[in-house]
């Protein structure tokens, strides 16, 4: 069954007692408990809300993901992935950058390439009021993370001479602010009609203690956005795939909304995953080598499924502890390939699983704080430790489905400067450094001399405009006799 929870809706709508009888048969009759006292418009939204929700499923789901901590099968004959390296002349697994590269760049000069960005997250780290995208990523610029990923877009436009369509998921919770940012912004000077917005599913948000489906008001059930995994059913569900057929377009670029320097469009990635002798051209991944065997991250690695062996992403809680300081002689870590949520998949596979009536990606359990109403006192609170459980899909978990996936390596301080909480680890501040320091990079390596403080850190901030470069020698030309001072705060 696909994204059960937004495809529940029935024919003609259910009047209350047929609603409550339903609840009633589950246990969660509670959702109506102030119904009387609701105003027609209310009850009517209401009714509506619960009759979206697959109520006969939460049973099971209660049971299985709340109750209980349903447990992903440990992974089994653990192996490191064999990635495409960085540097393509390594003598691990030695490539053509140049033939990949040229790959990629036909497929976008045929059109047959779109941007899909995952922006329906709720960004409750970050704190930000507002759809996540709007957050301003850009220390100089002041421009917002949709911004940038705009002007990569306008970019890679402007050098193949075709249209790139940009797939934006939101969210029912951030959709009208997020379409109306772009409007008051004019989408960036992109062709809105190539731009194609389209709502996630929603999934109930349980109580913690009891397994009940939380109130978020007297006439409202806490919802949850579904995952950026539930983006394949509802790519499929919003048409957004036909529209990609009727496009041409036969891979999409994903990327997520908090990473304002990944590469929109990666010729080269793009090469690998249509071309390379081992990708069947369904999905394929970026990775980055972890800090160290505690970083944070998914870990792509080498496994058996269903007797296959297949490359999948493990989350760094479900990785086994003593595998990941396992270091290999020359003292790097052996499971280093660390997941940076960058893929490209293919339209054909997307249409292949969203179309099967088995295919159900698995759920994903976090205890978060869940604001809700005390149904005592009908007093609204704003919990100051977990006492709910969001249920969530992932996208990667659609990669062991594959009969080949790469993964290609690359440079962290060039492609991935996350922005999810508001301080410290993967923050605007260390974000704003990270762009510091690819600028620098660039610049001295096209004979730019950048001042640097007595720890050797950049005396400046810097960043680089997306319409200008994607890579160092983009800006080659630009910035040619361009001097640096100390202090100073520049977009290159
Ligand atoms: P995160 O895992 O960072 O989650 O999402 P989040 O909801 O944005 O932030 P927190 O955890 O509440 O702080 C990674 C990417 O996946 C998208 C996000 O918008 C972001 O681009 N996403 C996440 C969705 O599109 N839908 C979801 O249901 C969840």
């Amino acid at each position: 069954m696909v994204a059960p929870f937004w495809t529940g809706r029935r024919g003609g709508m259910a009047g209350f007692q047929e609603t409550h009888d339903r609840l009633k048969r589950v246990g969660q009759e509670h959702l109506l408990k102030f119904f009387p006292t609701l105003d027609e418009k209310q009850k009517t939204a209401l009714l509506a809300q619960i009759e979206a929700l697959d109520v006969e499923a939460l049973p099971a789901m209660v049971e299985r993901y709340v109750r209980n901590r349903a447990k992903h099968s440990p992974p089994s004959g653990l192996e490191p992935v064999d990635a495409y390296p960085h540097d393509a002349k390594s003598s691990k697994k030695p490539w053509d950058k140049a033939k990949y590269k040229s790959v990629g760049e036909d497929l976008l000069r045929a059109g047959k390439v779109a941007a899909f960005m995952v922006a329906g997250g709720q960004g409750s780290r970050l704190g930000y009021d507002g759809p996540k995208g709007c957050f301003r990523a850009g220390e100089v610029s002041r421009r917002s993370l949709f911004e940038f990923f705009g002007l990569g877009i306008r970019r890679a436009q402007q050098q193949y001479g075709k249209p790139v369509p940009w797939y934006i998921m939101t969210s029912p919770q951030n959709h009208a602010s997020t379409q109306a940012y772009f409007s008051e912004h004019r989408s960036f000077g992109l062709d809105p009609a190539n731009i194609l917005f389209f709502q996630q599913g929603m999934l109930p948000s349980f109580d913690l203690a009891t397994g009940k489906v939380l109130l978020a008001r007297h006439d409202e059930v806490a919802t949850n956005p579904d995952g950026h995994g539930g983006s394949i059913a509802a790519l499929e569900k919003s048409g957004a795939i036909a529209d990609m057929k009727r496009r041409g377009v036969e891979h999409l670029s994903y990327f997520q909304v908090d990473n304002p320097l990944v590469r929109t469009l990666d010729p080269v990635f793009l090469g690998l995953h249509a071309s390379a002798p081992d990708s069947s051209g369904e999905m394929s991944s970026k990775m980055i080598p972890k800090f160290n065997p505690d970083e944070k991250v998914g870990v792509f690695a080498s496994v058996m499924k269903n007797g296959r062996r297949v490359v999948d992403v493990i989350e760094y809680s479900d990785f086994p502890a003593a595998l990941a300081k396992d270091t290999l002689p020359d003292g790097s870590l052996r499971f280093n390939a660390g997941s940076i949520a960058v893929h490209v998949l293919g339209v054909s596979f997307l249409e292949k699983l969203a179309s099967d009536k088995n295919f159900e990606l698995p759920f994903h359990r976090a205890e978060k704080k869940v604001p809700f109403v005390d149904l005592e006192t009908g007093e609204h609170v704003a919990p100051t430790s977990n006492n709910g459980v969001k249920l969530e899909k992932f996208i990667f978990d659609a990669i062991p489905l594959c009969r080949g996936s790469i993964v290609l390596e690359t440079d962290r301080i060039e492609e991935f400067a996350p922005i999810k909480n508001a301080t410290g680890v993967d923050s605007a501040e260390s974000c704003a450094q990270i762009q510091t320091l690819r600028a620098t990079r660039w610049l001295e390596a096209d004979g730019v001399k950048v001042p640097r403080k007595a720890d050797g850190t950049p005396d400046c901030v810097l960043e680089i405009d997306p319409l200008h470069g994607a890579e160092s020698s983009d800006i080659r030309e630009r910035v040619q006799g361009l001097v640096i001072h100390a202090g100073d705060r520049r977009v290159i």
